[in-house]
């Protein structure tokens, strides 16, 4: 880890300072961030896009912007790293997202760092507060689906203890999937 944290008292919020020195503020998505993420989206590669959505995209529209940023809290969790200025000028530098399918006890995540961060421990720290996450929900399992050449991503999982599967639906990806509440599951009932 090549950063450190400090706990702002609120709900997921963390004053990050990396160890170059620059500051950023880890918070929930908030509903006005269309406009931040639209503004950050144009500093990303087409391969961290790729990567990213699975498929290229020139631009995020406005409406996709809003709808990235509005969250319904009930069943998705999405955490940013932001620059820690006005709103109209701050960049978002990574989102981790999950949103719990419906009727069941599993979420997909998605995940960007931006290149201007990577390599810092950011990946691995927003993975665990969005396993933090799932298992407070008390799902079964959270999975992300990474294309097939993605080394850094599955590196990433495989480290914090995923296992793979081929992708029902296309080729090109594999999911990574981490079942939860393993100690739950194993822990000896009331009779021993
Ligand atoms: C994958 C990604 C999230 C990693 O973010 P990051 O902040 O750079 O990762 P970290 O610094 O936390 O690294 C954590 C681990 O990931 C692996 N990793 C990260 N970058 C890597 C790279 N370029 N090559 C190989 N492994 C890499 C390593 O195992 C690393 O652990 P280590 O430092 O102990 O060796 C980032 O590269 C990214 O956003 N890529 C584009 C979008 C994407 O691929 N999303 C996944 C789709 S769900």
């Amino acid at each position: 880890m090549r950063f450190n944290r400090i706990y702002l008292g609120r709900p997921w919020c963390e004053a990050i300072v990396l160890d170059d020195g620059r500051r950023l503020i880890a918070r929930p998505m908030r509903s006005t961030d269309g406009p931040t993420l639209r503004r950050s989206f144009d500093r990303l590669t087409p391969d961290e896009i790729r990567m990213r959505f699975m498929h290229p995209i020139k631009e995020l529209t406005p409406a996709y912007a809003d709808k990235l940023a509005r969250i319904d809290r009930t069943q998705e969790f999405a955490l940013v790293l932001v620059e820690n200025l006005p709103p109209e000028q701050a960049l978002i530098g990574a989102v981790v997202r999950a949103a719990i399918e419906t009727d069941t006890r599993r979420a997909e995540f998605a995940i960007i760092v931006g290149s201007e961060i990577a390599g810092f421990g950011l990946g691995r720290y927003l993975m665990g507060r969005v396993i933090e996450w799932s298992r407070k929900k008390r799902l079964h399992e959270i999975y992300g689906r990474v294309l097939s050449n993605n080394q850094p991503m599955l590196t990433l999982a495989q480290r914090l203890g995923f296992k793979r599967r081929l992708s029902e639906e296309d080729d090109d990806v594999v999911e990574v999937f981490l079942p939860l509440n393993r100690r739950a599951e194993s822990a000896p009932g009331p009779s021993g």
